[in-house]
């Protein structure tokens, strides 16, 4: 079987559509009965590594994701391909394997599982193999949720395929699961939350104690959000990502008896330690531990007034917040690299820039820029020129507008 040229990263929406269709066709030798389905990818403004830690995050849906082609076989084999990673996925329905391969398609796989379980025993489910192709033009392992992107967009193509009756919250949860439970990253919910319901012109408010959500709008005329790529990958599930969950875990434990005596009970996240122990406490806890904390405690605060400062009109307060983040990410939380901090740096150095940090979990990947619109050419510029200087290449600087979020597309 030829092997068809990769979707494009950055690709323009209706290129990415045919274009993905025609790959589908050619991997797998059919023309017709392909469905075809989209989830975006995400940027994360404020709230850098709360979702865990039971805090609110910002984040806004980008107008390039995941492709789905999907198509039902005869038989009960499931057949998942990918036109931007090696390897192919073969399972048989009633045999699904109980265990991550370390391959890509373990994202998918996982979800399958999940909506299988989902469905129940009530007879719905996966009930004919599948042919899927996987592709898209988001970069991957950069930052921008790819994982979630996959993971939304084929529970909501299984959910259409088998009438699963499930809606956004029935994905989000496949998605965080089968992350979760069955790779084995402990990420948090923003992620497959903001996938599944960003909105375009929006920033999302997700509070993640309780998951209550509201839509944030951001004066799209005024404003762009645009992406610096480092160029760095980093593997999320191997990556020190873990190791920042179990340090915030332990900083909260270490911190249950005096918050105890405040609140009257155990706090589950360093979000609920009354505000007082952690002011008291802090300098009491190993020093790794503290310098997370003090990182968690310190975003809670500049999130809350992030999200003051843009409803009050002042999207330069917002930007603020967004570098000082950066800051408490590269010095407290040490999730930076010298790249991201080369991007920041001359980012905010750019006339109409308001703000910028890293995204997602850093480690690599990308960095996020809110900036006044008229200033993208310039912002392109520096960058290119001073990071080539340092780093010997150019970054890929896009500057995205949002998404509607998870939906099938019509196919021709
Ligand atoms: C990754 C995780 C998210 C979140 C961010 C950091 O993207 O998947 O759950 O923790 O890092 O804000």
């Amino acid at each position: 079987m030829s092997q068809p040229p990769p979707d494009r990263v950055g690709a323009a929406p209706e290129e990415a559509r045919t274009g993905h269709l025609r790959n589908a066709a050619e991997v797998f030798g059919k023309r017709e009965g392909w469905r075809l389905f989209f989830a975006p990818g995400r940027a994360n403004l404020m709230g850098a590594h709360l979702d865990y830690n039971g805090g609110p995050v910002m984040p806004t849906t980008v107008d390039r994701g995941t492709y789905i082609a999907i198509r039902p076989r005869s038989d009960r084999r499931v057949i998942l391909r990918s036109v931007l990673e090696e390897g192919v996925g073969e399972f048989e329905l009633g045999a699904l394997p109980d265990t991550s391969a370390g391959r890509w398609y373990d994202y998918p796989l996982g979800v399958l599982r999940e909506a299988h379980l989902r469905a129940g025993s009530d007879g719905r489910g996966a009930s004919k193999g599948l042919e899927v192709l996987f592709g898209g033009n988001l970069p991957i392992g950069a930052g921008l949720s790819s994982s979630a992107s996959i993971c939304v967009g084929f529970a909501l193509a299984l959910d259409a395929l088998f009438d699963l009756g499930g809606g956004p919250d029935a994905w989000v949860g496949d998605a965080l699961q089968a992350e979760r439970g069955f790779v084995g990253v402990q990420c948090g919910i923003m992620d497959p939350f903001a996938v599944g319901h960003g909105r375009r012109g929006q920033l999302l408010w997700l509070d993640c104690l309780d998951r209550s959500f509201q839509h944030v709008p951001i004066d799209a005329s005024r404003l762009a959000i645009a992406v610096a790529d480092s160029g760095v990958r980093r593997e999320l599930a191997s990556s020190s990502f873990n190791e920042r969950v179990a340090e915030c875990q332990a900083a909260c434990r270490a911190l249950a008896g005096p918050s105890r005596e405040v609140i009257g009970r155990e706090p589950r996240t360093l979000r609920e330690v009354p505000a007082e122990v952690a002011a008291s406490e802090l300098a009491r806890l190993d020093p790794v531990l503290a310098r997370r904390a003090s990182h968690v405690f310190s975003e809670l605060e500049r999130t809350f007034a992030a999200r003051e400062a843009l409803e009050a009109g002042d999207p330069g307060g917002f930007g603020r917040r967004m570098t000082e983040s950066h800051a408490s990410l590269r010095d407290a939380f040490e999730v930076s690299t010298p790249e991201l901090d080369h991007l920041v740096a001359e980012a905010t150095a750019v006339p109409g820039v308001l703000g910028s940090r890293l995204t997602g979990a850093g480690f690599g990947g990308c960095t996020v820029i809110l900036l006044e619109r008229g200033a993208e050419g310039e912002l392109r510029e520096r960058l290119a020129r001073s990071y080539a200087e340092r780093f010997g290449r150019e970054p890929r600087v896009d500057c995205y507008t949002g998404d509607e979020g998870p939906r099938e597309l019509a196919v021709p």
